[in-house]
């Protein structure tokens, strides 16, 4: 992608600090998401990559600013920040196991009022995962790793989102399911929806993003466009084993 930098930033992070009680976790972080981006977030476990899409989307006080479509999101509640577009797939899927595929899909969309357009947006969504339409009667609890994802990211496009934040969606899944599911992603990011990539393989998500960050220890130490980290020396050396 060109250089962003005339544009406006979909999302603006400044300074923003937050902890859990006396512990503090995030250190004056500042990044930019430009409309239509893949931004990959990258760090080892515990560097606070969660910790910081808890606090954009307001579940994690924090200090600080987020400006998401030229609104501050500092003060604002978790329901007005996904009512803006900001929308998660959090770590681990979380579903509801003992809830049907679609009933765990329908609940991205249960903010949502325009029953015509849900029912579009559900179909749409089917065409981009035919295996949750062949399996939306099948409990999300009985399905394999990878469907679950994709069952997480269908819930996630069926809130509508605006900028999608995808939290470890690798984790635990075999590459060649990966490889459908980035594809996926590059695809919804072709549809116009700006991704946040949240992840620990760091050269998954550099070799698939656009820019990046890298985390550690609360802090973001490295960014740029995704090439030039992974050419990066030091990035090299810390994530890439080389
Ligand atoms: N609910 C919590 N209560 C207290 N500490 C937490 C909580 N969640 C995460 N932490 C701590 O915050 C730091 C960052 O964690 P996290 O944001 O989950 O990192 P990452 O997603 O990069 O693995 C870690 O030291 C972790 O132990
Ligand atoms: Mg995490």
């Amino acid at each position: 992608m060109s250089s962003p930098t005339h544009r406006l930033p979909l999302l603006k992070v400044d300074q923003l600090s937050a902890g859990y009680g006396e512990l503090p976790v995030l250190h004056e972080v500042a990044l930019e998401i430009y409309p239509r981006e893949m931004v990959a977030l990258v760090g080892s476990n515990g560097a606070g990559k969660t910790s910081l899409l808890r606090a954009l989307s307001r579940l994690l006080p924090c200090s600080g600013s987020i400006v998401f479509n030229r609104r501050e999101l500092i003060g604002a509640t978790p329901d007005q920040a996904f009512d803006l577009g900001l929308v998660q797939v959090p770590e681990g899927r979380q579903l509801f196991d003992r809830m049907s595929v679609q009933d765990n899909v329908l609940m991205g969309s249960y903010r949502r009022r325009d029953q015509a357009a849900i029912r579009r947006d559900l179909d749409k969504i089917y065409t981009i995962f035919p295996r949750l339409a062949e399996r939306r009667r099948q409990l999300a609890g009985s399905m394999s790793g990878g469907e679950q994802q994709m069952c997480a990211m269908a819930r996630a496009l069926m809130a509508a989102p605006v900028l999608m934040m995808v939290d470890e969606m690798s984790l635990g899944l075999a590459p060649v399911v990966v490889e459908q599911l980035m594809d996926v992603l590059a695809a919804i990011q072709r549809d116009g929806v700006t991704v946040l990539l949240v992840e620990q393989d760091v050269q998954l998500a550099l070799s698939c993003a656009d820019r990046g960050y890298v985390m550690e220890a609360g802090r973001i130490v490295h960014s740029g466009p995704a090439k030039t980290l992974i050419d990066d020396p030091s990035v090299q050396q810390a994530y890439l084993g080389l």
